[in-house]
């Protein structure tokens, strides 16, 4: 019987691979058997998380340079990953970042930019990617949302609740756009998560407690908790599934 979760033969390019749920995927596809390539701003973060990748797997990963809000950087990593990896079969988006003002204050040249990372930058990766994958004929592409893409919260979370929204309606419109040509697109939604870009709110005292009572599960997530659901969207056992959001949560968005 074939293996489902087999991604073997797949190229996959995590953009965002250097970060902790972009290399914590990126590890996951290339344990399941994928050709990982991994693409972020800075040439340091992706030669140290390759090198673990690696070192785990023992097969090799590919490092790109690219500003996912920036067009034309963009277009230039789609030649790279096409000439250094061959056919793109896999794309994951898992760039992004939080930038909190209070609605009333929030700067909006701060909010342009957030947005052009989160929803332009998913859109233009998905937009270039899906070129190449029209060609193939096939092809598979899984954003990183968020819980806050359908959970709101106070505390100056505007914009990126807004990200994430527009993140999951991307996804949606695309899959439904792109099934013709044989390109499924899904997404993942993380709740909290240790890494980075929640290391600053995990160090205010009694925070993650509070988010805690709000998990059934009664813990906040960790990067590995990621990587089933991904394996699961980028293998042929979820041939038949597109346009989903997969909320790996704990259960936070099953209620209130
Ligand atoms: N951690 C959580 O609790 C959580 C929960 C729900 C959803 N998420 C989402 O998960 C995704 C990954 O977050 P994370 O927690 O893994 O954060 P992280 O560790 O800070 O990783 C973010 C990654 O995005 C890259 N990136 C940022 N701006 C970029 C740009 N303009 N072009 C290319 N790459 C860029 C960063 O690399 P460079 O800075 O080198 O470019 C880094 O590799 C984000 O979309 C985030 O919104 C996180």
């Amino acid at each position: 019987m074939q293996d489902i979760f087999s991604l073997k033969g797949k190229n996959a390019i995590i953009v965002g691979g250097a970060g902790g749920i972009g290399q914590a995927i990126a590890q996951g596809l290339a344990n399941y058997g994928a050709s990982v390539g991994i693409a972020s701003r800075k040439l340091e973060n992706l030669k140290q998380a390759a090198s673990e990748i690696e070192q785990e797997n023992g097969s090799r990963v590919k490092v790109f340079q690219v500003d996912a809000g920036d067009e034309s950087s963009v277009r230039q990593l789609v030649n790279n990953v096409v000439s250094e990896m061959g056919s793109v079969d896999i794309l994951v988006n898992s760039q992004g970042y939080n930038l909190k003002h209070a609605a009333v204050d929030f700067p909006m040249d701060e909010w342009d930019a957030l947005f052009n990372v989160n929803v332009k930058g998913v859109m233009m990766c998905c937009k270039e990617f899906a070129k190449v994958m029209i060609q193939q004929n096939s092809g598979n592409i899984i954003n990183v949302s968020s819980v806050r893409g359908i959970r709101a919260n106070a505390g100056g979370n505007s914009a990126y609740c807004a990200s994430k929204g527009a993140v999951d309606m991307i996804t949606r419109t695309l899959a439904a756009e792109l099934a013709p040509h044989k390109i499924r697109v899904n997404a993942i939604g993380p709740a909290l998560i240790a890494t980075k870009l929640t290391a600053k709110q995990m160090l205010e005292p009694g925070r993650t407690e509070k988010y805690v009572r709000n998990i059934p599960m009664g813990r906040i997530g960790t990067t590995d908790d990621m990587v089933g659901a991904a394996v699961f969207l980028a293998a042929p056992a979820s041939d038949f599934v597109t346009g989903q959001v997969i909320y790996i949560d704990g259960g936070l968005t099953a209620i209130g």
